[in-house]
């Protein structure tokens, strides 16, 4: 007899996660749990390619299962417009602040410590207890899950939280006018951010205006870091950053310094200097380690202006030009022009959207996210490989295209392009 695809999913998960808890019980490492103490991340390395990807088919496979098991309709109705509010009223009132982690609080308790009335507080920690944060041990007794403890613990994964919960779906909500305002726009100031936060300016400058949000932005961007996938071992571990020899690598758009204070730690003679709008640099600049600060530098620069550092060896663009729409892609790589020594590499560390049904579903789905938090914050795009190239050769024939990979266990690809331009 034919099994149904219900059953056969729920076999491989089954086998599959088996796998899964066979390997971390023959690693004596902890099981998944969101008991107070249980782990914060995954725990399976990336080089364990196999049980990774158990872990990645249990995600995508748990995920059909419960769609078909929904059906059509509720599958549907499960989409709601309440999706993120709880996160963005625990970040906004600071909910799992305002208890210790190991105590417990009522909802009397939380609401005198956020200023929300007690039945506000009491609605909205119920529906975050629905998606995983928080526990309700005994009635009207909240306590903290490894969730909520992470958000206490952890500033950055807080504001990657605010950013998203908070800003990011304000946005959201504003794309599909934005769309019908501004068809076919490129202009980053024409955009669901923009509407959503009453401004004519784009996301970057908006933020070098507030500074708190550029902290909590920057911090978001830190946040990826940190997550599978986006481990800064990927930035080091795939470019021959040690045939720089004593090098330069300019770090356009370099944020928080994370990837050139990974480059530097590991290749001792290689410089960097991480550019940023003033705000960033201001926040981020004293928090070079003692040890790399003669060799981690930040400079204000804006890149939408000529490039300052003449004949530096590499121009580093981690996760930049997906930001931006190809008109202003093309002027960033063009204002690098009167900088080039011949030679000279562009590397670009960023998404690669590949071809529909190539990845896992989680993974395709996370790339689509991405792609359209783009549309929605720029009115930008993820590339395919060949776009990629034709944007190079658009802003000018002599970017040559070197090579291009995706690193084992990498969300981001390295593009590389020479200049062949003559001095
Ligand atoms: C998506 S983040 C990438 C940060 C970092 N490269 C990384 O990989 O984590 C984009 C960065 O570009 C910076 N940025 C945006 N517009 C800029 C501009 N016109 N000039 C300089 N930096 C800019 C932002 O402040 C932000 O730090």
């Amino acid at each position: 007899m034919c099994s149904s695809q219900i059953t056969q999913l729920a076999s491989r998960i089954a086998a599959n996660t088996t796998l899964v808890s066979e390997y971390l019980a023959g690693k004596n490492l902890p099981l998944p749990s969101f008991d107070l103490d249980g782990p914060l991340d995954t725990l399976i390395p990336k080089e364990e390619i196999a049980i990774e990807a158990a872990r990645v088919a249990i995600i995508d496979d748990t995920e059909e299962l419960r769609r078909l098991v929904l059906g059509p309709r509720e599958h549907l109705m499960s989409f709601a417009h309440d999706v993120l509010l709880s996160q963005q009223a625990i970040v906004r009132f600071k909910l799992a602040h305002s208890f210790p982690v190991g105590g417990e609080a009522s909802f009397a308790d939380l609401a005198s410590a956020s200023g929300l009335t007690e039945t506000t507080t009491r609605q909205l920690v119920r529906y975050a207890i629905t998606n995983g944060i928080f526990t309700e041990p005994k009635r009207g007794v909240i306590a903290h899950n490894a969730v909520s403890r992470l958000l206490v613990e952890d500033a950055v994964i807080f504001d990657w939280v605010a950013t998203a919960a908070d800003g990011g779906w304000q946005a959201a909500s504003r794309i599909c006018d934005a769309l019908e305002q501004f068809p076919g726009s490129e202009e980053p100031n024409e955009t669901g951010y923009a509407l959503a936060h009453n401004t004519d300016k784009p996301i970057y400058e908006y933020l070098a205006m507030h500074p708190d949000k550029a902290r909590r932005f920057a911090n978001m961007m830190r946040a990826y870091t940190t997550g599978t996938g986006y481990e800064l071992s990927h930035v080091t571990d795939n470019f021959p950053w040690g045939e720089l020899g004593n090098g330069v690598v300019v770090d356009v758009g370099g944020s928080a310094g994370h990837a050139s204070i990974a480059i530097a730690r590991k290749f001792p003679s290689v410089s960097c200097v991480v550019q940023d709008f003033a705000p960033v640099v201001q926040s981020f600049s004293d928090a070079v380690p003692a040890e790399l600060a003669d060799r981690v530098k930040f400079e204000v620069h804006d890149f939408m202006t000529e490039q300052p550092v003449k004949n530096a060896d590499v121009y580093f663009f981690r996760w930049i030009f997906h930001n931006w729409s190809d008109k202003y892609s093309i002027k960033i790589l063009r204002n690098l022009i009167p900088a080039l020594k011949p030679g000279a590499k562009i590397v670009v560390n960023d998404n690669v959207l590949p071809e529909p049904g190539i990845l896992s579903k989680w993974q395709e789905r996370h790339l689509r996210s991405m792609d359209l938090t783009q549309m929605l914050i720029q009115n930008a795009h993820e590339r395919e490989l060949d776009d990629w190239k034709d944007l190079f050769e658009k802003a000018d024939a002599r970017f040559h295209f070197q090579w291009a990979k995706q690193p084992q266990g990498s969300t981001l690809w390295f593009l590389v392009f020479e200049w062949a331009g003559k001095d």
